[in-house]
């Protein structure tokens, strides 16, 4: 069994991009993490697995099992999905997979360590009594997509599935609740490999400036500017009193 000292995290998708930020920024924060993404990554323990595959999620999900008994802390899913071709049903059912389905099929299947990692606080006395609550914590990084219409209405599929992601999100944040807490990200456009413009983004000026515009901030959005946001979802001395919810962090462009 690994050391249970310090509060452990598994983050799914942890090689690069927002999940590889947040993984990092945790593990100076003091927690252990675990991280899962199908190349090596070099940020707490790396495992490798490749989440597309049924054998390899119940590999994950059975090493997570036996390795940490005693329960953890937390998941941050951040697991990438793509939809290039919005034609190719494969790759829409895909989408749907790894949005939805993996997700649930990591949360049920890792429920009882979450329960047993609950951490324990002491809340500030107050005059009926001192209570002592304990909660473990899921983040997932969804998207503004789900929650705008978009200026030129590009991507609705991948627009459904973040839907998708955020109402079965919320929906079992009721479910798990009052030890698990459960909240998402709206997460506007950060430069990622994720979004296959991001290296047009360093290259091209004009379309650099059409990002910049977009958000009131004037930049595209950094990994390491949601990772400060997951690490303070994921913390329960932090964010103890958060669940059910769904934060936007896109640079203002939503309100623009
Ligand atoms: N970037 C954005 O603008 C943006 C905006 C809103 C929401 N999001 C959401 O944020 C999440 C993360 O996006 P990101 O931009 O950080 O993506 P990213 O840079 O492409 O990173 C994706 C991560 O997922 C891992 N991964 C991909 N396929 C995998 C597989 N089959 N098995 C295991 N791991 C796998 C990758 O590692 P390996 O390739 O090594 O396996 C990598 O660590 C996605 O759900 C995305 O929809 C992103």
């Amino acid at each position: 069994m690994k050391n249970q000292e310090k509060r452990t995290i598994v983050v799914m998708g942890a090689s690069r991009g927002i999940g590889h930020a947040s993984a990092k920024l945790l593990t100076e924060q003091g927690f252990n993490i675990i991280s899962i993404s199908r190349s090596p990554s070099d940020v707490g323990i790396s495992m490798q697995f490749d989440l597309y595959r049924q054998k390899d999620r119940e590999k994950c999900i059975t090493y997570l099992q036996r390795e940490y008994s005693n329960g953890i802390y937390g998941i941050l899913y951040c697991l990438g999905s793509y939809l290039y071709d919005e034609e190719n049903i494969e790759e829409v059912e895909h989408l749907w997979q790894t949005n939805v389905v993996y997700l649930h099929t990591f949360i049920t299947g890792l429920k009882n360590l979450l329960e047993k990692g609950a951490f324990p606080f002491n809340m500030e006395p107050n005059r009926y009594k001192t209570t002592l609550k304990k909660t473990s914590s899921i983040v997932a990084v969804a998207s503004i997509d789900s929650i705008k219409g978009g200026a030129n209405g590009r991507n609705p599929l991948y627009a459904a599935a973040k839907g998708a992601q955020v109402s079965y999100l919320r929906r079992i944040s009721v479910s798990l609740s009052p030890i698990i807490r459960v909240n998402w990200i709206h997460a506007g456009f950060v430069m990622t490999s994720f979004t296959k413009d991001h290296i047009l983004y360093y290259t091209n000026r004009d379309f650099k400036d059409q990002i910049d515009n977009k958000t009131l901030l004037n930049r595209a959005g950094a990994p390491t500017d949601i990772a400060a946001l997951c690490s303070f979802l994921l913390d329960h001395e932090k964010s103890g009193w958060i669940t059910g919810s769904g934060i936007v962090i896109d640079g203002g462009a939503s309100v623009r």
